[in-house]
Parts: C-alpha cells; structure tokens; sequence
C-alpha cells in the first residue's frame, strides 16, 4: 500500500444535491453522458425545456443512452433499437415494433432541477427522496448585477476535504497569503439544521469611505456553498459553487463555480476582477491534490471553525449519520 493510501480514511459520498451541469451547456434536446458518484447517467433537455437524469443503461439490450440517444419529446430514445423512456417516469412509453411494453422497462430516475445557472441531482445513500432543498439567489437575473462567470476545476480529493476550506479562515493567511483574516465571526444555522453561515466581519477602507463589511459564506449540504461580500452600500459580490463527486477510489471531484458582481463594482474594479477570484481558488488546488483524509484530525484550541464544521457534516452520511439537532454539541 502507498504511503499516502495508508493516512487516509475514505469518505463516502455525503447525500445531498450536486452540480451536474451549469444550465447554459444543455440546450433543447440535447443528451450527454455523465459520470458522478461512481454511476452512469444520462442527461438530456427535453423538448418543453425539463432537464432530466437517468440511469445511462437500457434495460433492453443495454446500451448506453447517453451516446447517440435522442430527445422525442419529453422522452429520450435509446440509440441501438429505438425504445423510448419518460424523462420523469424512467418508463418505456414506446417501442417502435411492438404493442406491448414490459413491465420491468423502466430505468433509474434521479430527482432533478435547475437553479442558480446550474442543473442539480440529489444523491442519497439509501435513494431516499430529496430530504432538504436549497434557495434560489437573487442576484442571479437581476439588472443590477453583472452577466455570471461560470468556470470548472477538476480535483483529486474528497467532496468534504475541499468544502471544508470555506470553513477554514486560518489557510487564507497561509494558502492565499491574506493578512489578517483573524476577525471576529459568528455561526447560525438554518432551522432544519442543513443549512450553516458562517460570518466575519471587517472594516474595509474604499476610495469610497470606510465600510463595516462582512464576508459571509453559506453551505447547503457538503459541496455546495455561497461566499458573499455584503456591507458596501448597494455592491455586493458572489462566489456561488457546488462540488460534486466523480468517483471514490481514487477521489475525483468536478468543482462548477458562478461568479458574479454588482455592476457597479464591476466597473470600479475591472473585468478581470472576477478572473482574479480564480486564481484564488486555484491556490488551494496543490493543497487538495495531495492531501489526505483525517477523520479524527489533531486540532488545537484555535481551530473552532474546523471543529464545529467537522459536528455538521456528520449529518450527511448515511452511515452512521444521526441527524445534529440545531444548537447541540
Ligand atoms: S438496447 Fe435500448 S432499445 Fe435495445
Ligand atoms: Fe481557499
């Protein structure tokens, strides 16, 4: 066994709604063939505009529907003999040389839907039906902010281990050479406990005046998160991003990032603003690459953010996975 195999402790893949595709990438009665959790799917936009998932396989012969399928409709037709599958159902509603259709011609469905410029599954361990839901942002669609920044980053390492940096305020200091990341802050959590902000505050110096500032990072579930600049009187900026599980053994992670800026701070501070916000993010990447997993991780008095993260997630997982009650140690 390699040295780095023997530190780590593998994670399963927490439940939850993942990324599998930003909205603007699938038009109108497109299919593609997509990979996440260790599965095969297939992914088309039906004629009246619903994006769906499948499980890829046909239960006829078995090919794969994601290559060579095709959009009828609101189903989607496998390439080899022409069956046809409801998008919603996972049922055969059609095979074109014969009246009757099995009973056991039905495919896989995962529960689907498209929010914030992006296409979501839910994945749940025991395929239980969606158990929380998340919101739709504001700023996206609003005249006051400017056209989204979609960007993706592939990353060798666990779902948890890479959601974990936003509740990490230490490694800005060291990972994104910040001074002064040490501000006071606080945590809530939403009523049904999925839900977590974390918030610092700061006074920021501007051309423009001396603002009370807060940055303010919210997490639906493991992977998906919002990081906000709130404070600047009618600015803002948003880093929206969902991190979804490829594969296990080895860890392999998609990571779909939105950015997004009111249009006045756009033009205060240049396009390449958003761009710039990247290269953060690619800092932590040498980090993930070759980290490994500790699932009890030696952590010092100062490390409460890290702490209290590492309560939350247990939720997620269905194994053992007692749900947190909301204010319990
Ligand atoms: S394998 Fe799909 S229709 Fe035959
Ligand atoms: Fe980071």
């Amino acid at each position: 066994m390699a040295f780095r195999e023997a530190h780590h402790v593998q994670l399963p893949v927490p439940n939850g709604w993942y990324a599998v595709a930003f909205s603007k990438d699938l038009i109108r009665g497109q299919v593609e063939p997509i990979h996440y959790f260790g599965e095969d799917m297939v992914l088309f936009r039906t004629r009246s505009g619903e994006a769906r998932v499948l499980d890829a396989f046909c239960p006829h012969l078995g090919a794969h529907i994601g290559h060579g399928g095709r959009v009828v409709g609101e189903n989607v037709r496998c390439p080899f003999h022409g069956w046809q599958y409801d998008g919603e159902s996972g049922s055969c509603v059609k095979i074109p040389y014969c009246d009757t259709i099995p009973k056991a011609a039905k495919v896989g469905t995962w529960h689907t839907q498209e929010k914030n410029e992006m296409i979501f599954v839910w994945y749940h361990a025991e395929k239980k039906p969606p158990l929380w839901d998340f919101p739709q942002l504001p700023e996206f669609g609003s005249s006051q902010w400017s056209e989204p920044i979609n960007f993706e980053l592939f990353v060798d390492t666990h779902v948890q281990d890479m959601h974990e940096n936003n509740n990490d305020p230490v490694h800005f200091q060291f990972v994104h050479r910040m001074v002064g990341q040490e501000f006071p802050g606080e945590i809530e959590y939403g009523a049904d406990g999925r839900h977590y902000r974390m918030t610092n505050h700061q006074t920021m110096e501007t051309p423009v005046g001396s603002f009370e500032t807060s940055l303010v990072r919210d997490s639906w579930g493991i992977g998906m998160s919002a990081v906000r600049l709130e404070g600047i009187p009618e600015a803002g900026m948003l880093l929206y991003s969902s991190t979804t599980p490829i594969d296990l053994v080895p860890n392999r992670t998609i990571s779909r990032w939105v950015l997004n800026a009111s249009n006045n701070m756009i033009d205060y501070a240049g396009d390449d603003f958003l761009h710039r916000l990247i290269e953060g993010v690619e800092q932590d990447q040498k980090i993930w690459a070759n980290k490994v997993h500790r699932a009890k991780p030696v952590l010092c008095k100062g490390d409460k953010y890290l702490a209290e993260y590492r309560r939350w997630v247990k939720q997620f997982y269905s194994d053992p996975a007692p749900l947190r009650a909301v204010g319990e140690d």
